[in-house]
C-alpha cells in the first residue's frame, strides 16, 4: 500500500492547497525540486558543458528509467519539452501522399488534430474519425471495418483531456499490427497515471509529457519510437546532434530515437524528469493507479448526490480525470469559487476536444483531476463546497 503521509510530507504543495489540477500540471516531489536546483546551481559554477560531461551517467540514466517504465529500450526514447512536440515530431517525420488515410478517435486532442488538418491541406490525406461505442470508448469493431490499404496511420488519444475515458489502446494495437499499419498513441494523460507497456499496447510511437501525472518539472516530455520503424523516420529539424555531416553532399541521421533530439536542452529539467520517473517506479505504477481509481470513484459517486450537477465522463474503464457541470453556473465561476477556498481545479474548454464537444454538446466544464497524493478528506471538502454552491 502507498504510504500517503510520507508521500504528502515530501510534496510541499500539499501544505499549500488542495490540488485537483493534476491533468494540468501536478505537484512535484521535493526530491525532484532538489535534483533540478542542485544541477542548476552547480552548472552556474562549473559551466554548462563541463557539468554535462561530468554528469554523463546520470543524464543517461534518465533514458533508462523511462525505457524501464514503459518496457522499451534506451535507444527508443527521445526527450522533448512537451507531449505535443513529441507527437508532432513523430507525425511530421512520416511521409504521406494524396489519398492516404489517417484514423483518429472522437476524443483526439486539439493540437494533434490541428497537425492532421495541416497535413490534409499540404498532402491531401484524408482524416477519418473512428466512431465510439455507446459507452464512449473507441469502437474497435468499427476500427477493424475501416481498415483498408490506404490507412497509413492510426493516431489515437489514450486518455482525453476532458474526462475519465480510457481508450482500449492494446486492442487498437492488435488491429494496427494485423493490418501492418503505423500506430501513434497520445499517452499524455495516461503515463504516470496507469501502468503503460508499449509491447502490450503494440504502438510504434508514444507521446508523453512530464508535468502531468508523472510529477516532473514543466518543459519536459518524451517520445517512444519503436526500433522497428525508426529507420523510416525523417525528423523535420536536424542539427549536429541528430545527424552527422559527412561531406559536401552527404549526411547521415543518428541511429535510434536520438535523431529526434537537438543538442541544446535543459539538462536540469531532464534530470528532474528522470527523478520523477524513478520515484514513480519505486511507488509502483499499479498501486498508484489503484489509488487514483479509488479516489475517482469516491468523487464520482459523491457528485451524483449533488442536485443540478452532472458528471460528463464517458467510457467503460474510467480514470482520475473527472469533468462536470452545474446547471445555471458557468464552469469558470465554479472554478474561481473553489480556488478562493483553496481547492484548485481547472476548466475544460470545447476546442481541447472539439469533435467530442460538438458531438455531446459540451460547453465549458469543471475538471477535477486527482492524483494518488490526494486524500479522501480533500475529496470530501470539494464535495462540500460544490454542494453549498
Ligand atoms: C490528451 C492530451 N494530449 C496532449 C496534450 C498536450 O500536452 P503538452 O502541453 O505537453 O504538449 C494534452 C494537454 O493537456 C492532453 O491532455
Amino acid at each position: 500500500m502507498l504510504n500517503l503521509s510520507s508521500i504528502r510530507a515530501t510534496t510541499p504543495g500539499c501544505n499549500h492547497h488542495i490540488h485537483f489540477n493534476n491533468a494540468g500540471a501536478s505537484l512535484p516531489d521535493q526530491s525532484v525540486l532538489d535534483t533540478v536546483n542542485e544541477y542548476l546551481s552547480t552548472e552556474s559554477i562549473v559551466g554548462g558543458y563541463e557539468l554535462m560531461a561530468e554528469r554523463h551517467e546520470s543524464l543517461e540514466k534518465v533514458y533508462h528509467s523511462i525505457a524501464k517504465m514503459i518496457n522499451a529500450s534506451r535507444n527508443e526514447i527521445a526527450l522533448f519539452q512537451s507531449a505535443t512536440a513529441a507527437w508532432a515530431g513523430a507525425f511530421n517525420a512520416l511521409e504521406f501522399s494524396e489519398g492516404d488515410e489517417i484514423l483518429c478517435s472522437e476524443v483526439e486532442y486539439g493540437s494533434n488534430y490541428l497537425n492532421l488538418l495541416r497535413k490534409q491541406k499540404s498532402s491531401g490525406i484524408n482524416i477519418r474519425v473512428v466512431p465510439s461505442t455507446p459507452k464512449g470508448c473507441l469502437d474497435v469493431d468499427r476500427l477493424e471495418e475501416m481498415m483498408n490499404p490506404n490507412v497509413k496511420l492510426i493516431a489515437i488519444t489514450h486518455v482525453p483531456t476532458n474526462g475519465g475515458l480510457v481508450n482500449p489502446a492494446a486492442e487498437i494495437g492488435k488491429i494496427a499490427k494485423k493490418h501492418n499499419c503505423l500506430y501513434l498513441l497520445d499517452a499524455c494523460q495516461s503515463v504516470g497515471q496507469m501502468p503503460i507497456d508499449v509491447k502490450v499496447i503494440g504502438c510504434d510511437f508514444l507521446a508523453v509529457t512530464g508535468r502531468k501525472y508523472l510529477r516532473a518539472p514543466r518543459g519536459t516530455g518524451f517520445l517512444f519510437v519503436s526500433e522497428n520503424v525508426i529507420d523510416q523516420m525523417d525528423p523535420t529539424i536536424l542539427d549536429l546532434y541528430s545527424a552527422n555531416w559527412l561531406s559536401d553532399s552527404k549526411y547521415k541521421l543518428e541511429a535510434g530515437a536520438r535523431r529526434f533530439e537537438l543538442f541544446e536542452n535543459n539538462k536540469a529539467l531532464q534530470l528532474g524528469l528522470g527523478k520523477a520517473v524513478e520515484n514513480y517506479l519505486e511507488l509502483g505504477p499499479n498501486q498508484c493507479y489503484e489509488r487514483i481509481k479509488m479516489l475517482a470513484q469516491k468523487l464520482r459517486s459523491g457528485l451524483t448526490n449533488i442536485s443540478g450537477l452532472e458528471c460528463t465522463d464517458i467510457g467503460e474503464e474510467q480514470c482520475g480525470i473527472i469533468t462536470f457541470r452545474k446547471e445555471g453556473i458557468p464552469a469558470e465561476e465554479i472554478k474561481t469559487h473553489l480556488f478562493n477556498k483553496g481547492v484548485y481545479t481547472s476548466v475544460s474548454f470545447p476546442s481541447g476536444t472539439l469533435l467530442d464537444s460538438n458531438k455531446r454538446n459540451l460547453d465549458f466544464l469543471v475538471r477535477a483531476s486527482l492524483h494518488y497524493y490526494n486524500s479522501e478528506e480533500e475529496i470530501n471538502r470539494l464535495l462540500e463546497l460544490l454542494a453549498e454552491r
